[in-house]
């Protein structure tokens, strides 16, 4: 087995730049405005790749001016696209607003994505199959999700970006489930209703584990992030850096630690990589092109790892 299947999303991203964000009601003038490759499968694919992964994506796009655009750096890092497939209809977009501080919002219109369903999943079957690692989020059908973790044989790495409905077996297979804080509270209302919201993220990252995912990985932003599984829950600590522009970093570790996963490193190991190609991510504008490649020098490791997680 060999390689990495990204089973998602493809997206073109609008991106705003704007001193703050604007409140409800509010008018703002901006200051640049670009389009981009992006969606969160893409995203991962291409820092899977350009890190030195052999990568496939299953997915769609539109049959309109924005379908070149979103794949331009999937075709520039050689993933793999001929499980991609041209739909009618539009290919997905993301309206993403970055402020001065590097915080983003995003609203995404599925588009072409909400055509992949299970039986298009199906057809790639063969290749998830022989993955050595299948990836997957929440920006396409949950089905279609849940149809890739049944075919795969490898490990499935599930980053559950949205967080959506999916069917349990799928989450408790995850190795790891790859969650941000936000994302690990939702999940964990969804899991347990009625239990309260966790107090940590050491809780968050505990109860799921309880709840009975194979491993979790919480990440936590410039505080690093927490892996849990059979060996115990540790801390890792993340590079410091100045933030330009946070949206897609999340990808860039999601990516980074499963082509890390795929050559045959621990699950320690590819996280302590994976924090630092979050880190170089953020530094500059957009998502896919602001990612490292192989040999590219990554940010450091300078704090000490925060044992005081809890
Ligand atoms: O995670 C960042 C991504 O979320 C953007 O590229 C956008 O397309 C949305 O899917
Ligand atoms: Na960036």
């Amino acid at each position: 087995m060999a390689g990495v299947v990204v089973v998602g999303s493809i997206n073109a991203d609008q991106v705003t730049t704007v001193a703050r964000h604007p409140l409800p009601g509010e008018t703002l003038i901006g200051t640049s405005i670009a389009v981009l490759p992006g969606g969160k499968g893409a995203n991962q694919a291409v820092a899977a790749a350009q890190l030195g992964a052999r990568v496939s994506m299953v997915g769609a796009i539109g049959r309109d001016a924005l379908a070149s655009s979103a794949t331009a750096i999937l075709e520039s890092a050689n993933v793999d696209l001929s499980n991609v497939r041209a739909v009618d209809g539009p290919t997905g977009l993301a309206v993403i607003t970055v402020a001065a501080d590097g915080e983003n919002t995003i609203i995404v219109i599925p588009g072409a994505n909400a055509a992949v369903a299970a039986d298009v999943v199906g057809q790639s079957a063969d290749l998830i199959a022989g993955a050595a690692v299948v990836v997957l989020q929440g920006e396409i059908p949950a089905a279609a999700s849940t149809a890739a973790a049944r075919l795969a044989r490898g490990r499935v790495v599930l980053n559950l970006a949205p967080v959506i409905e999916l069917d349990p077996a799928t989450i408790a297979a995850a190795d790891p489930l790859i969650v941000n804080e936000h994302e690990a509270a939702l999940l964990l209302a969804q899991l347990t209703p009625g239990a309260p919201p966790p107090a940590s993220d050491a809780e968050a990252v505990a109860r799921l584990r309880e709840w009975g995912v194979t491993s979790v990985v919480l990440t936590r932003g410039a505080l690093g992030a927490i892996i849990s599984d059979v060996e115990g829950t540790d801390a890792v600590a993340s590079p410091v850096v100045v933030a330009v522009d946070s949206s897609g970093a999340g990808d860039a570790f999601v990516g980074a630690l499963s082509a890390r996963l795929a050559a045959g490193d621990t699950l320690r190991e590819a996280v302590r990589l994976a924090v630092r190609v979050g880190a170089f991510a953020v530094q500059s504008r957009g998502t896919q092109p602001s990612y490292p490649h192989a040999g590219d020098s990554l940010p450091e490791v300078r704090s000490e790892v925060r044992t005081d997680f809890a």
